[in-house]
């Protein structure tokens, strides 16, 4: 099951320079207790971003370049058709698509469920969530987060599934 997990904030902003536009350590937190033990799928310039594989997940990376120039341990696939035949093997797998937009935008027709944390606050930034349908997906599911001083924003986690 191919899963699309990112935060967004106003205007869909996902992403700044590489990196998140937003320090909220409570999505870090979501992101890294849902993702653990399954897999994560993430394009070259997001991995790049993680700064090393995440930990206790399978790491899978979205590259033109040879697996041979990233860690060892990390499954490069070449293109989206390679990711989707890597899916087909798995049907009973958690496999996490983490972005970024380039991989949201390819795998849109083929991602079961999207899990969106969505941040109420405008962040600069370079790299926008693609548009979804989502008359295609049914809520399933929402949390409302904390605000503290850790973070300080009003976000929500919900998740869909295709309907
Ligand atoms: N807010 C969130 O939840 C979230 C989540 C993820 C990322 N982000 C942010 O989004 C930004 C990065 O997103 P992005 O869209 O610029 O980049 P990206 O999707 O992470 O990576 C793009 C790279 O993936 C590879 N790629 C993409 N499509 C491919 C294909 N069809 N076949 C083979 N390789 C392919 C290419 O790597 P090569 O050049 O190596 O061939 C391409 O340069 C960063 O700022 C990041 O922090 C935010």
């Amino acid at each position: 099951m191919l899963i699309y997990l990112w935060a967004e904030s106003r205007g869909g902003v996902i992403g700044y320079r590489g990196q998140l536009p937003w320090h909220l350590p409570a999505d870090m937190h979501y992101f890294k207790t849902t993702t653990t033990g399954h897999t994560v799928i993430a394009g070259a310039k997001t991995f790049a971003s993680f700064g090393r594989p995440l930990p206790h997940r399978t790491n899978v990376v979205v590259s033109h370049r040879p697996a041979g120039e990233f860690p060892a341990g990390v499954t490069v696939l070449n293109s989206l058709d390679a990711v989707r035949q890597y899916a087909a093997a798995r049907p009973h797998e958690l496999l996490y698509v983490v972005g970024g937009a380039q991989l949201f935008t390819g795998l849109m027709a083929d991602v079961d469920r999207l899990y969106r944390t969505t941040i109420a606050a405008d962040f600069p930034g370079d790299t926008r969530m693609p548009a979804i349908d989502y008359a295609q997906f049914t809520k399933i599911g929402e949390q409302v987060g904390v605000r503290d001083a850790d973070n300080p924003y009003d976000y929500v986690f919900e998740q869909f599934e295709r309907r």
